[in-house]
């Protein structure tokens, strides 16, 4: 390990510089939180779509499951226009109505105004004094930031440009997650238009490393085994984030239709959509994605409401196993993803990781 890195593990209190990515919607459970975390990881959770109170359950049960660190990321902005975004288009009220029908669900109802969940989660976060927190679409207030500081919480922020992590930095972060283009699901980005921040991470990553001087840097985005770790650290990141390739992972809570249809998928079946909740996205092209794509892309609502819309939908599809109706988010790497529990997947890639750094020393 070099020095940056074995500091990092050391103020976290991890074996090996491996964060587990957090996965709203499901994805990250308190179970593969805590095994992550088990095997000397950081698990993260993902709180974004939680209430408060499932929010400091699902922290509770995270606590019950490991004694070890872990994170737990909240989206910290996305909501600005929430309240105020109009009708949804009756195009897409259409088009949702035959999605329904195909599930045996009655037509949709236009969805009530989003209201800005951010304030009351950031507070339950808080009131968990937790060990690690990251976030994404946004920063929070730097006095709120402090907040978590002062409790001596971790701090980690998601950048996709180096704009974006020169704020992060001036907000007070303690690290920077680099979020290549590569990455699953959502797109970070707040401060640049999303076309223009679709930076891989080998270009990312060392540009992060060089503006943002000692502050560390974790690299994210189609990072599946030993070799992408070894990369990951040859560019001058302290640890990865892997969302993708724990995704498919035992404990996850993603429909089995999900994971089997991830390892199915090669490189090139993942596209950028707005389709299932208004912001842009990564994931597996299915049969609902490209045909909002197709026929209905001037029709997408905005964020949150397009994501309120589609969860009907998704929440059927997930019930009846429907893979062409889910959001299957997912990162570049998928070709890579194995089918393992998450612990395993940490011995697995630590001991690739040594293998590769051997091969490439001999
Ligand atoms: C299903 C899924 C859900 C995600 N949800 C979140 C989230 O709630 N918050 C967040 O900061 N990142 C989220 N991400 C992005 C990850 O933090 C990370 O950037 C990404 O998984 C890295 O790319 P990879 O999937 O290729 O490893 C999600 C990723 C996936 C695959």
């Amino acid at each position: 390990m070099n020095p940056k890195i074995r500091a990092f593990c050391q103020r976290l209190g991890i074996a090996h510089p491996i964060i587990q990515a957090p996965m709203g919607g499901g994805g990250s459970t308190p179970a593969l939180v805590a095994a992550v975390s088990n095997a000397g990881g950081l698990g993260s959770l993902a709180c974004a779509y939680l209430t408060p109170q499932q929010t400091a359950e699902a922290i509770a049960e995270v606590r019950r499951r490991t004694q070890k660190p872990f994170g737990v990321n909240l989206f910290a902005g996305g909501y600005e226009k929430a309240g105020d975004q109009g009708p949804v288009p009756p195009a897409m009220l259409a088009l949702m109505a035959r999605h329904h029908s195909a599930l045996g669900l009655p037509p949709p109802e236009p969805p009530p105004p989003q209201s800005d969940p951010v304030p009351a989660q950031m507070e339950a976060v808080l009131a968990a004094r937790v060990p690690v927190f990251s976030f994404t679409f946004g920063m929070p207030a730097p006095a709120l930031l402090a907040r978590f500081k002062a409790d001596g919480t971790y701090v980690m922020g998601t950048a996709t440009t180096v704009e974006e992590g020169r704020r992060l930095v001036a907000a007070g972060v303690d690290a920077i997650v680099a979020q290549g283009s590569e990455a699953g699901a959502h797109r970070g980005t707040f401060a640049a238009p999303f076309e223009r921040a679709m930076v891989g991470i080998v270009a990312l990553v060392p540009a992060l490393v060089d503006a943002v001087g000692e502050l560390p840097v974790i690299a994210s985005g189609g990072i599946m085994d030993g070799r992408g770790i070894v990369a990951a650290e040859a560019l001058g990141a302290v640890a990865v984030a892997m969302g993708t390739a724990f995704l498919v992972s035992d404990e996850a809570g993603v429909p089995d239709a999900y994971k089997a249809a991830l390892t199915k998928a090669p490189e090139d079946r993942t596209a950028l959509t707005r389709a299932f909740s208004g912001r842009p996205a990564r994931g597996v092209v299915n049969a609902f994605m490209d045909e909002v794509e197709r026929t209905a892309a001037d029709a997408i609502a905005p964020f949150p409401l397009q994501n309120a819309l589609t969860r009907p939908m998704r929440n059927a599809a997930a019930k009846a196993g429907d893979a062409e109706r889910l959001s299957l988010w997912a990162g570049q790497g998928l070709r890579l993803a194995r089918r393992m529990k998450a612990a395993e997947l940490v011995r697995v890639l630590v001991n690739e990781s040594e293998e590769t750094r051997r091969a490439l020393s001999s």
